[in-house]
């Protein structure tokens, strides 16, 4: 059976990184189809909007897409794209794996799994500013949604994934000691349905500031983490700091009716256009995209090519190499052949 899949290739050092990772794929002789669409500055560039109907529509129609990662302007300007598309397809949880695959970094054989409630907290951007006097902007308001609706889903695929992928633990970050709206009924709904797991997944929670420092000292002790929307952007990049840096990180974007595949990292514009990037994060979402789909065989097979050819002498700079993308994705596919 041929999949379609949605192909974004973004902004930034995303051409470059999804090229990379088609071309792996390929030689790993994936039964794809790619449906190639445009959003971010990319299709702003040709004169559309930041986000075209035709890749929504594409997106609707193949249900499953790998995306490259989208320019967000800071401080001003369109709103995130990548908000907006997980907005659209109500994708609701937000899968970050940090596995080392790597020797030789600060930590050897961590494995946990950041899942980042996606739809609601701060992130819905609802905020204004406060004028006073002759000032327009003297003051700035955000509002942190939390519904029992969205707590519970999300509680409720964290302990799903931690039964269907073998984990034992399940930890519920939070800060309710401080936000006791919000977060206290984050809280309450996680410890709710974890009773319904009791006996087969281990359950704690603890408050972010001190998760993150614990990350640090100890990521041994952490199996699943399940967080709200903004915890779970900072400790997934904290996460992906323990495994060699975001140019490793993988995530999923998951909804009951679509899934869209990135890197956790961004458009990485300070090496934009010089072919240094490393591919590997969008590559290890290409392979989440290939378990999802049911091909965990050519998942499993990149995988392992990508691992044997990381531990050889072609790695990319931000991996302490010289290589370039091309390089380094070549030396990927000669691993395949083999
Ligand atoms: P970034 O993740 O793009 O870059 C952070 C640092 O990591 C930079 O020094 C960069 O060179 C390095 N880096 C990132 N990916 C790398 C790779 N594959 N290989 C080697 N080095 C890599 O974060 P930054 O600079 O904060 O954001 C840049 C833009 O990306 C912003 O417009 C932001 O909104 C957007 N962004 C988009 C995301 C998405 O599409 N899902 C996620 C995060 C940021
Ligand atoms: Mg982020």
């Amino acid at each position: 059976m041929t999949a379609t899949v949605t192909l974004i290739p973004g902004d930034g050092i995303g051409p470059e990184i999804v090229d990379g990772a088609v071309r792996v794929f390929e030689a790993a002789g994936a039964d794809v189809g790619w449906d190639r669409q445009l959003a971010g500055v990319a299709a702003m560039e040709e004169g559309l909007g930041p986000l075209p109907d035709e890749t929504t529509d594409s997106i609707l129609e193949n249900k499953v897409a790998l995306k490259g990662p989208l320019t967000t302007p800071v401080g001003e300007g369109f709103r995130s794209i990548n908000v907006a598309l997980r907005k659209h397809f109500d994708l609701y949880a937000n899968v970050r794996p940090a596995k080392t695959l790597m020797r030789g970094g600060r930590y050897e054989d961590v494995d946990l799994i950041v899942i980042r409630e996606n739809t609601e907290g701060l992130y819905v951007g609802i905020e204004h500013f406060i004028g006073m006097e002759e000032d327009p902007e003297a003051a700035a308001e955000s509002v942190m949604i939390v519904t029992r609706y969205g707590a519970e889903r999300i509680a409720r695929f964290a302990f799903d994934y931690a039964v269907t992928h073998d984990r034992r633990k399940v930890t519920l970050v939070h800060k309710a000691n401080i936000l006791k709206c919000t977060q206290g009924l984050f809280l309450e709904v996680g410890r709710k349905i974890a009773e319904d797991y009791a006996g087969r997944i281990e359950f704690e929670d603890r408050i972010v500031d001190n998760t993150a420092m614990q990350l640090v000292v100890d990521p041994y002790q952490f199996d699943v983490i399940v967080t709200e929307n903004m915890f779970g952007d900072i400790l997934s990049d904290e996460a992906s700091g323990l495994i060699g840096g975001l140019g490793l990180a993988p995530g999923a974007n998951i909804g009951n009716h679509a899934a869209i595949f990135e890197a956790v990292h961004g458009s990485a514009p300070d090496i934009a256009g010089q072919g240094i990037a490393n591919p590997s994060a969008v590559i290890l979402a290409g392979c989440m995209m290939f378990d999802y789909l049911g091909a965990s065989e050519v998942a499993e097979r990149v995988r392992e090519a990508l691992t044997t050819a990381l531990a050889g002498p072609v790695r990319t700079r931000d991996l302490g190499g010289d290589a370039s993308t091309r390089e380094f994705s070549h030396a990927i596919i000669e691993e395949l052949r083999d």
